[in-house]
């Protein structure tokens, strides 16, 4: 994505702004650091890969700095927030990323209870703490902004196991009632619902390689003649940081190409 530094100045949409990206060792976390970084925030990656979240900090320079932190773990989140304050002075931007897809099972009567507990902890708790706690910084601030990343598939039934479509429901879910509760101290919260993207925990999930997984993904797409890329979602997150969406609040981003809003079965009826 090219180097911190080359965007003219008044290109950078988020000069002097300090963040924090949680799963931000690798995939879409990795991706929005590298592009928080070029336009001109600091950058906490909290993550639980250290090598890999230390490497990535290595390579973006002083604008970034790795933190350990297990979103489950109320404490490390409260930490890599205080962190943030402590060593660039602020946080502006909260984003809740990391997540984890969990066992690969379709049936409800194989789903157990700790498979339900162990992915809604990462994927809602984890959202839920880092909402939590960038609130108490960011409201005596008057100032703020929290992005939550949810799925496709809280918006198309079906996708995903079980414990992980309701994980990324309720993320929709906090990020209205945060919004509607934080509005008032000037603080902006809203999610992002990305489609397949290759990165590990996609890949990981279905066993393929990257340009497999990007095949399977373009070919019960909606918008041909694209592949999605953790880029997009970037930029997605992006325009939610930036003042460009400095009146939005309390919506879900949506980064399909219009694959949510049909259903298989317009085919038959042969209407397009
Ligand atoms: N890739 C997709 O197709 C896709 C689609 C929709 C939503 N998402 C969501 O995007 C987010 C990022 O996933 P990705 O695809 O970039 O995958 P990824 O595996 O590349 O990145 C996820 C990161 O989260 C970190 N993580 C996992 N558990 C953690 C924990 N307990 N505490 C701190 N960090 C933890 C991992 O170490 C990893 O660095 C996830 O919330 C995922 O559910 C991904």
């Amino acid at each position: 994505m090219g180097s911190v530094s080359d965007l003219p100045v008044i290109a950078r949409k988020l000069e002097g702004k300090v963040a924090v990206i949680t799963g931000g060792a690798s995939g879409i976390g990795e991706c929005t650091a590298r592009l928080f970084c070029k336009h001109g925030a600091k950058v906490v990656i909290a993550d639980v890969q250290d090598e890999l979240g230390k490497a990535v900090c290595a390579n973006l320079g002083s604008a970034a700095a790795f933190v350990r932190c297990d979103v489950t773990d109320e404490d490390d989140i409260s930490k890599a927030v205080d962190y943030a304050v402590e060593k660039f002075g602020k946080l502006d931007i909260m984003f809740n990323n990391a997540g984890i897809t969990g066992p690969n099972k379709n049936s409800i009567l194989d789903y157990t209870k700790s498979d339900m507990e162990k992915v809604l902890g990462v994927n809602f708790v984890g959202p839920f703490l880092g909402t939590k706690h960038a609130a108490r910084v960011m409201i005596p601030a008057r100032r703020g902004c929290i992005i939550s990343t949810s799925s496709v598939a809280a918006v198309s039934a079906g996708l995903a196991s079980h414990g992980y479509t309701c994980s990324k429901h309720a993320v929709v879910g906090l990020t209205k009632n945060a919004a509607f509760e934080l509005g008032r101290f000037g603080i902006r919260v809203n999610c992002v619902s990305p489609h397949g993207v290759s990165t590990p925990l996609a890949t990981g999930f279905v066993n393929l390689t990257n340009e497999e997984f990007e095949g399977l993904v373009a070919s019960f797409s909606n918008l041909k003649g694209v592949i999605l890329k953790a880029e997009d979602i970037a930029n997605a997150v992006l325009y939610l940081a930036s003042d460009d969406a400095k009146y939005v609040s309390g919506q879900n981003l949506v980064v399909d190409g219009g694959f949510s809003l049909g259903n298989p079965s317009v085919d038959v009826f042969k209407v397009y």
